[in-house]
């Protein structure tokens, strides 16, 4: 596979309950460099309720502290983040004032939600984003146990303008095997935009080189992962 641009991934160290140490965040993207990829946008939660101190001003200063060891991986990244989308986020965002917020390229920005519950604004925030002239990238929408098998919820979704990002592990069957039915699926009904690791620790890279697809999946991918490489030039 070709996966030359990721989009989604918890590499920056000590922010989240992703990468905790500068060591392995390294280390990390020097294995995936040998696997061919070239770019990461590194997302960390925001999410005040559990992650207080991560603000757009925090992890921009995280990411000056090590984005220099970062890119000694030979994989050059950015850096943005996966908001959840928590009640009253709305409040954050207002139209005019996009500069302090951690947008993907592209006045993209990466949404989540709890895997328990949809988030009750969900529509009312993309709509906002929308009027602010952002596009909201919804991640992994395979993993929320709340959408049902025909994903008819996340087409309402798709229908005000977000763009879903598959988690690669999902097509592993890594996150259960409803995960992945619903990831083939969708992915078979073209609903998805975009590709991310979702990495969260050195040991999903063992998982994500055991992945094998069929050719009909890989066939489905490459429009994602060419959409990536635009999301990473701001083209799309
Ligand atoms: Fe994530």
């Amino acid at each position: 596979m070709d996966f030359r641009t990721d989009v989604h991934c918890h590499i920056l160290p000590g922010v989240d309950d992703g990468f905790r140490s500068e060591d392995n965040s390294v280390k990390a993207l020097g294995l995936l460099r040998e696997t061919g990829l070239e770019h990461s946008i590194l997302t960390p939660h925001i999410y005040p309720e559990l992650y207080p101190d991560n603000n757009p001003e925090s992890i921009r200063n995280r990411y000056a502290e090590v984005s220099g060891r970062l890119s000694s991986s030979g994989v050059e990244c950015k850096v943005s983040g996966e908001h959840m989308v928590y009640q009253g986020i709305e409040d954050h965002f207002r139209k005019g004032q996009t500069s302090g917020l951690l947008l993907l390229p592209g006045d993209n920005i990466l949404i989540e939600m709890s895997y328990a519950f949809e988030s009750q604004n969900i529509r009312e925030f993309v709509f906002q984003l929308n009027a602010m002239g952002l596009h909201p990238v919804l991640a992994h929408p395979e993993r929320y146990s709340y959408y049902s098998r025909t994903m008819i919820e996340v087409e309402s979704i798709v229908d005000i303008d977000t763009r879903l990002q598959l988690n690669v592990l999902s097509l592993g069957g890594f996150y259960g095997n409803t995960a992945k039915v619903k990831a083939e699926m969708m992915l078979d009904a073209g609903l998805y935009t975009f590709l991310g690791t979702d990495l969260h620790s050195l040991s999903q890279i063992e998982q994500l080189r055991s992945l094998k697809f069929e050719k009909k999946i890989a066939r489905a991918l490459e429009p994602l992962l060419e959409n990536n490489d635009r999301l990473w030039n701001g083209n799309i």
